[in-house]
C-alpha cells in the first residue's frame, strides 16, 4: 500500500495551508469513516445498475434509450422495491458488459469504505485501483472485501479478485505514481472538499483513456447552508487539531452532543432543523460528515461543469431530483436539464446532491 502523507510533506521542508487542510480532512475521515455500513450490508445491485460502466458507456455513446431503461429499473428496484425479474434484467446485464468488458479499467477516488465492494461486485474481473486519503477508511473497505470474499466462497464457490488500495492524497498519487490511464473514474463526494478541486479535476481527466468516463457526485450548494452554518460551530475545535493533545477529547465530546441533539430533532423536537436531520437519517457516519466536516466551504454547481469542460470532459447525462417535478436526467439534453437543476438549487428545491456524468473527448474533438 503506497502512503503520502504529513510525514513526507515535512521532509519537504514547508507545510502549506492547502496540505493543512488536506491533513485536518484525514484526521476526520479516520475519526469518522464514511459510510462505514455495517460489515455484512452487501450493496444490492439490482438499486446500482446506474453505476456499472456499461450504463455509462451507453450515454457516451448515444445509446441513451436502453440507458433510459437501465435508469427506471434500477430505481424501480431503489425507490419502490419492486425487483428486477430476470427476463429484464439478463438482456440488459449482457448489453452492459458487451459495452463495458472486463478488459476496462476502474478508478476509485476517495473510495471510502464501501465503495470497493459495490465496484467489485458490479465488475467481478475488472481490474480496479481504489485511492483513499483515511487509512481506517481502507481498512474498513479490505475487512468488507474479505468478509463479503468468505460469503462467497460459500454461495458461489468462487473468490473475489483483489482490488488494489492506494492510501493518501489522490491528487498527489495521480500526479506523482505511475498508474497508467483508465475507462471508469469514479469520483463521489470528494470534489467540494478540496482546497483545491480544480487540481484535482484536472489530475483525474489527465488519468481518463479517450471516451472514458468519470461519474462525479458533488453537493448542492445553497440547499447545504444550514450544513455548513453548523458545521462553522466546529471548526474551532478542527483547528486545533495539530495540537494533539486534547484535540481528539474536544471532538469527542462535542460529536456525542451532536448525537443527542441529533436523537432529538429525530423525535421532532427542534422545528427550523429536524427536516434536514430526517433527511440524514440516524447514522452517525452520515450526521458527522455533513454538519462536523472540517472542510466543507461550498462551490456552486456551475463550477465543476465548468471546469471539466475545460479539461476536455464532455456532459453526458446529469441527474437531481427536484422538489416540483421530482427525478429529472439528462438523457436527451443533458446541458438544459443541468440548468434546471443550477436553478433548483438557487431556489433551494433540489433535494438531492446531483449527479454528472463526462466523457473524455478525443484530441481531434479537443482541438475543434
Ligand atoms: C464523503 S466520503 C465518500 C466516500 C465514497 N466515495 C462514497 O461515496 O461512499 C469522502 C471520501 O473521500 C476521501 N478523500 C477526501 N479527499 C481526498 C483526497 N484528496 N484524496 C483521497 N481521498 C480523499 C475521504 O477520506 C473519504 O473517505
Amino acid at each position: 500500500m503506497t502512503e503520502f502523507h504529513l510525514s513526507q510533506i515535512r521532509l519537504e521542508g514547508r507545510i502549506t495551508m492547502e496540505q493543512l487542510k488536506i491533513e485536518k480532512m484525514r484526521q476526520f475521515y479516520d475519526l469518522f469513516p464514511y459510510p462505514n455500513r455495517p460489515i455484512f450490508v452487501s450493496p444490492k445491485l439490482d438499486a446500482q445498475l446506474t453505476a456499472h460502466g456499461g450504463f455509462l458507456m451507453m450515454l457516451s455513446k448515444g445509446r441513451t434509450i436502453l440507458a433510459e431503461k437501465i435508469w427506471f429499473l434500477s430505481s424501480k428496484y431503489k425507490h419502490s422495491n419492486i425487483k428486477i425479474s430476470k427476463e429484464e434484467f439478463l438482456p440488459v446485464y449482457n448489453e452492459m458488459i458487451e459495452i463495458f468488458p472486463n478488459t476496462k479499467r476502474i478508478l476509485l477516488v476517495g473510495c471510502g469504505t464501501d465503495e470497493p465492494l459495490l465496484f467489485r461486485k458490479l465488475h467481478p474481473e475488472n481490474e480496479i485501483i481504489a485511492m483513499d486519503l483515511s487509512r481506517k477508511a481502507i481498512q474498513k473497505a479490505k475487512k468488507k472485501l474479505a468478509f463479503h470474499t468468505i460469503l462467497n466462497v460459500f454461495w458461489n464457490q468462487k473468490t473475489f479478485k483483489k482490488i488494489e488500495f492506494l492510501l493518501g492524497n489522490a491528487e498527489m498519487i495521480l500526479k506523482e505514481k505511475a498508474i497508467g490511464k483508465f475507462d471508469y473514474i469514479q469520483c463521489f463526494g470528494v470534489l467540494h472538499h478540496q482546497p483545491d478541486p480544480t487540481g484535482i479535476l484536472l489530475a483525474i481527466s489527465q488519468k481518463l483513456n479517450e471516451n472514458g468516463v468519470l461519474r462525479l457526485m458533488i453537493y448542492s450548494f445553497h440547499g447545504r447552508k444550514l450544513e455548513r452554518r453548523i458545521q462553522n460551530r466546529y471548526s474551532g475545535t478542527w483547528d486545533s487539531f495539530l495540537q494533539k493533545k486534547g484535540f481528539k477529547f474536544h471532538i469527542v465530546i462535542k460529536y456525542f452532543q451532536l448525537r443527542v441533539w441529533q436523537f432529538f430533532n429525530f423525535i421532532g423536537f427542534f422545528r427550523s432543523t429536524f427536516e434536514r436531520f430526517r433527511y440524514l437519517g440516524p447514522g452517525s457516519a452520515s450526521v458527522a460528515d455533513a454538519l462536523m466536516h472540517p472542510s466543507d466551504p461550498g462551490f456552486s454547481l456551475s463550477y465543476f461543469q465548468e471546469q471539466a469542460q475545460q479539461f476536455g470532459l464532455e456532459l453526458v447525462y446529469c441527474e437531481g431530483k427536484l422538489e416540483n417535478e421530482g427525478y429529472v436526467n439528462g438523457f436527451e439534453n443533458p446541458f438544459l436539464v443541468w440548468n434546471k437543476i443550477i436553478e433548483a438549487d438557487k431556489k433551494q428545491e433540489l433535494l438531492t446532491n446531483p449527479i454528472l456524468i463526462f466523457r473524455k473527448a478525443n484530441k481531434v474533438e479537443q482541438q475543434i
